[in-house]
């Protein structure tokens, strides 16, 4: 069985709450309009309007994610959220691990894990972020850098059904600069093949795991992109924030 496309919009620290509802109501209205969508959409806001924006795509189909959660349960983490606490206002699924949370925060593989298997516990799916940065490809180490991120970033308990993988080059993201589709593919089938040694190839491991591709996805890229053989769906940011040019995206997964 084919895997579904997941087209998720990673809003990062943008939008007041005008914007993210208009940003949101936009979409639902795309989402209502459309019979039968080739596609799976998830929009991450950021905390902020996790409430509202998971009221505005109530019953539309459309998912609701948080960008980030803590990896314990509860307690005293000032200024953290907990995965029960985004599962609590609807979410379905959390990004973990994204090069600005590991670059800002220095989180580390290890974190990511226990952010990921925070989320397992709570519920959610989390979309876990690898990719590497612009000397680790020039120095040649790309493919070893995603699966050592990939070993050490894995929640235990993993499975096609409850986790997803973004492969985001770090010098790609908001920069407009791409690799080329056969870099893509080429660490796509590396993590797809990591996977399978790790889960097993069939559809309850790496066959039915979705890994998304994302830095610079626009609807200008997004078709050659998402035919790729082992790219299932995008994380978008900046895009993501256009209605237009995220549903021109999603339409692109047919
Ligand atoms: P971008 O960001 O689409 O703006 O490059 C992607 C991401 O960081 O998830």
């Amino acid at each position: 069985m084919a895997r579904r496309p997941l087209i998720a919009g990673n809003w990062k620290m943008n939008g007041l709450r005008g914007d993210g509802l208009a940003l949101a109501s936009a979409l639902v209205q795309r989402m209502k309009a459309e019979t039968g969508p080739a596609f799976d959409m998830v929009v991450c806001p950021p905390f902020t309007l996790v409430a509202g924006v998971g009221a505005a795509v109530a019953g539309s189909g459309i998912a609701l994610g948080g960008q980030d959660c803590h990896g314990a349960e509860k307690g005293a983490h000032t200024g953290d959220i907990g995965a029960a606490m985004l599962a609590d206002l609807g979410c379905a699924f959390v990004i973990v691990g994204h090069s600005e949370r590991r670059t800002d925060h220095a989180e580390t593989d290890a974190q990511v894990k226990v952010k990921a298997e925070a989320a397992l516990a709570a519920g959610l799916t989390p979309i876990v972020c690898i990719g590497e940065t612009a000397s680790q490809r020039d120095a040649g180490d790309t493919m070893e850098v995603v699966k050592g991120q990939l070993a050490g970033s894995l929640p235990e308990g993993a499975s096609a059904a409850n986790t997803v993988i973004a492969y985001e080059p770090v010098w790609a993201i908001g920069t407009g600069r791409t690799p080329t589709t056969g870099e893509v593919q080429e660490v796509h089938a590396l993590i797809r093949g990591e996977l399978a040694a790790r889960l097993g190839g069939g559809e309850g491991g790496a066959g039915g795991l979705r890994i998304l591709y994302g830095g610079s996805v626009k609807p200008a890229n997004a078709g050659e992109l998402m035919a790729l053989p082992d790219i299932d769906g995008g994380l978008i940011g900046g895009a993501s924030l256009n209605a237009d040019d995220f549903w021109a995206i999603a339409e692109c997964c047919q």
